[in-house]
């Protein structure tokens, strides 16, 4: 189906999505999210898709946050619905199984960096600048931003960037932890793609094994994440490609893995 503030295309097995309001820095409206909601839910569904890139419209901005606009407007118990409507987005992206690489082509701020953090991997351009400005409007981030920021980057770095409010740019949020890497604005999109391609080549049950251990098993206490482990290794064993993998290698010869 046809969106109205997101733009999907697929390239071979890896699903783009574009955040696509760059009038307004592609702030995350109601709409936006619901839509987001159901373009996560279908990249989910399609076997054919293996990697989703996540990224904003134009030269700006990733995600300039919540849409202000409509924050002004909330009632309390609309802000509660909001608040959970935006968390279980980051946590169907985070759990989604399948990779999910941000693409931070510019400002990722408030929610826009909250929905950053949902991803598993992050390369950012030189010219992005992350930050969670909430307190400026009197708010806190609502979207798991307190939560998602304390376990990337720990809790100085969180309180310092949440009670301040500042922007940092791409080199600091490497620094802590926040993005895996920073790339010239030009070579942002080429970067991504080769990573997305790596992916989208590799073994999609391993794949789901690793985002389970880390995201599911890592909230755990160590023995019970552990045992997490143990139970997703088994399960690789059951896999077509965990047989095609070692074989290839043992044989010198390319795996080719086919998501069985
Ligand atoms: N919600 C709604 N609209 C937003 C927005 C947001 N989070 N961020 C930017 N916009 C809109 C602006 O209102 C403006 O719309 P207009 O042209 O109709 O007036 C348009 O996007 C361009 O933004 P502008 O502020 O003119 O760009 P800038 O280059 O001067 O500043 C920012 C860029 C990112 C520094 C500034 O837009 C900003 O501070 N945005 C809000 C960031 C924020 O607090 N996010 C957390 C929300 S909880």
């Amino acid at each position: 189906m046809a969106f109205r503030n997101l733009l999907t295309e697929d390239r071979g097995a890896v699903r783009v999505v574009t955040l696509n309001r760059p009038e307004k820095l592609n702030a995350l409206n109601r709409a936006t999210l619901a839509e987001l909601h159901l373009a996560f839910d279908q990249a989910a569904a399609d076997d054919a898709v293996r990697v989703i890139v996540l990224t904003g419209a134009g030269d700006k901005a990733f995600v300039a946050g919540a849409d202000i606009s409509e924050l002004a407007e909330q009632t309390p118990v609309q802000a509660r619905e909001l608040s959970r409507f935006g968390q279980q987005l980051m946590s169907k992206i985070e759990t989604l199984g399948k990779p999910v690489i941000g693409r931070i082509n510019g400002y990722c701020l408030g929610g826009g960096m909250e929905l950053a953090m949902a991803c598993h991997l992050r390369i950012a351009s030189e010219k992005a600048r992350f930050g969670q400005p909430e307190v400026n409007l009197g708010l806190i981030p609502g979207f798991g931003g307190t939560q998602r920021l304390l376990r990337l980057a720990g809790r100085t770095a969180t309180l310092g960037l949440c009670l301040t409010g500042l922007q940092i740019d791409a080199a600091h949020a490497h620094r802590l932890g926040i993005v895996n890497s920073v790339v010239d604005h030009d070579e942002l999109e080429g970067e991504v793609m080769k990573l997305a391609e790596t992916l989208a080549g590799l073994a999609p049950q391993a794949l789901r094994g690793v985002i389970d251990a880390v995201v599911v098993g890592g909230e755990s206490a160590l023995p019970v994440g552990l045992e997490f482990e143990t139970q997703a290794f088994a399960v690789a064993f059951a896999t077509e490609d965990m047989r095609e993998g070692t074989s290839a290698f043992l044989a010198r010869r390319k795996p080719e893995f086919r998501g069985r």
